[in-house]
């Protein structure tokens, strides 16, 4: 079960060199100049870091943004980043698919993936001329380590007559063995998509059982999939729901579709964490929850000052794993690099291609709430 308590604005998060320390160790001091590059940012993270930090940490965060311009480099920042990271050096920011797609557009020579390592690959597979550094090489993901290439080929050799869709959250491997991939965004879209093209009832969605679960109740197509979960979502239950709304009356919940079907059942709307974002901006409810990560609601806190967040607090590990300590590394030693062999990057990427060669649609496709679960079978 989700740690139901309101942690309020800024979670801490585990960076252990964080501190004067950190910018002194590598040379970086809080001088006239830094003050004036960064003066004007510190309001947008005033909420999580106090007055007394900020010389500790403006620093790093001028000295990335310089290092960005000097090697035209660009940091990609996923919706879960820390605010430190997300306000103030990321580049681009969004969901899964919105990130893929600045990665093949962007015109820099690197891509700093401020997320986990399967996004970092993604970017890599769709700018292979681009190097794409990982400030952590161990910011992994459960789904992703969920599943293998071996065990997708496992799949196709006893379902030949069915398509495979993978989640985005996996490996360059386990992509280049898929017919197609999909994202919390456009996932029912893709499932129905593939369907039609190879004229079956029949999908294989993989790793993440509860998004095929969630997308199965949304489309009537029988989807088949992998026992793979995600960490964070599958901590929260429809216990968690009905405890919020006791605790909190009038509260609007919002859940991502890796969470369990039942709480998708018991939410008032779902959708990928652009989607969520995108909810609270347009609808400005009075009281919000968002079932997902914990970095997430900070990020959306601030772009909604007027909305009250109710923050039960799942962090996700990996997506923790990185700083503003270790971009700034990563910037400075061109470590560490993301390198697919080009086999398996030429086989991912059509996977990758098909999904982005769908209708693009105006934004990402909300999942209905209130649907009743689905038991749907595994593939193993
Ligand atoms: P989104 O595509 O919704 O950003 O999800 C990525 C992810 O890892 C959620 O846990
Ligand atoms: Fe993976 Fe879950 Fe972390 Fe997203 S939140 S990166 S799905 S472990």
């Amino acid at each position: 079960m989700a740690r139901l308590i309101d942690s309020g604005p800024g979670c801490p998060t585990p960076t252990p060199l964080r501190g004067a320390s950190a910018a002194e160790a590598r040379g970086l001091s809080y001088d006239d100049a830094v003050k004036a590059e960064t003066d004007a940012l510190y309001p947008l993270v005033q909420d999580f870091i106090t007055p007394m930090e900020w010389p500790a940490i403006a620093p790093l965060v001028a000295a990335i943004n310089r290092l960005k311009k000097e090697k035209n480099a660009v940091i990609l920042a996923h919706n879960y980043m820390t605010p430190d990271i997300f306000q103030l050096v990321g580049d681009f920011r969004g969901d899964s698919l919105q990130l893929a797609r600045e990665a093949a557009n962007v015109d820099a020579d690197i891509i700093v993936q401020a997320g986990v390592h399967f996004m970092a690959e993604t970017s890599k597979i769709l700018a292979p001329e681009k190097t794409v550094l990982i400030p952590d090489t161990r910011a992994g993901c459960s789904l992703a380590a969920s599943i293998t290439g071996a065990d997708v080929r496992l799949i196709k050799e006893k379902f030949p007559n069915y398509p495979i869709v993978t989640y985005v959250n996996c490996t360059a491997e386990v992509k280049a063995e898929c017919h197609i991939t999909c994202t919390s965004s456009n996932a029912a879209q893709v499932v129905e998509a593939i369907a039609a093209e190879w004229n079956t009832d029949t999908v294989i969605l993989v790793p993440d059982q509860y998004l095929a679960k969630n997308v199965a109740a949304q489309t009537g197509i029988r989807v088949m999939t992998w026992p793979g979960a995600c960490e964070v979502h599958e901590m929260f239950s429809a216990d968690d729901v009905e405890q919020l709304r006791e605790a909190h009356p009038g509260v609007v919940i919002l859940a991502h579709p890796e969470c369990p079907p039942d709480v998708l059942e018991a939410s008032d709307f779902a959708g990928s964490t652009s989607a969520l974002a995108n909810y609270v901006a347009e609808e400005s409810p009075n009281k919000v929850v968002l079932l997902t990560e914990c970095s997430m609601s900070d990020n959306v806190a601030s772009a909604n000052p007027g909305v009250n967040f109710i923050r039960p607090c799942n962090l996700c590990p990996h997506m923790k794993r990185i700083t503003l300590e270790n971009i700034y590394d990563c910037l400075v030693t061109g470590e560490y690099e993301v390198l697919i062999p080009e086999d398996v990057r030429i086989r991912a990427k059509q996977a990758l291609d098909a999904m982005m060669a769908l209708p693009k649609m105006a934004k990402p496709l909300a999942f209905k709430t209130g649907l009743k679960p689905l038991e749907i079978e595994m593939v193993v």
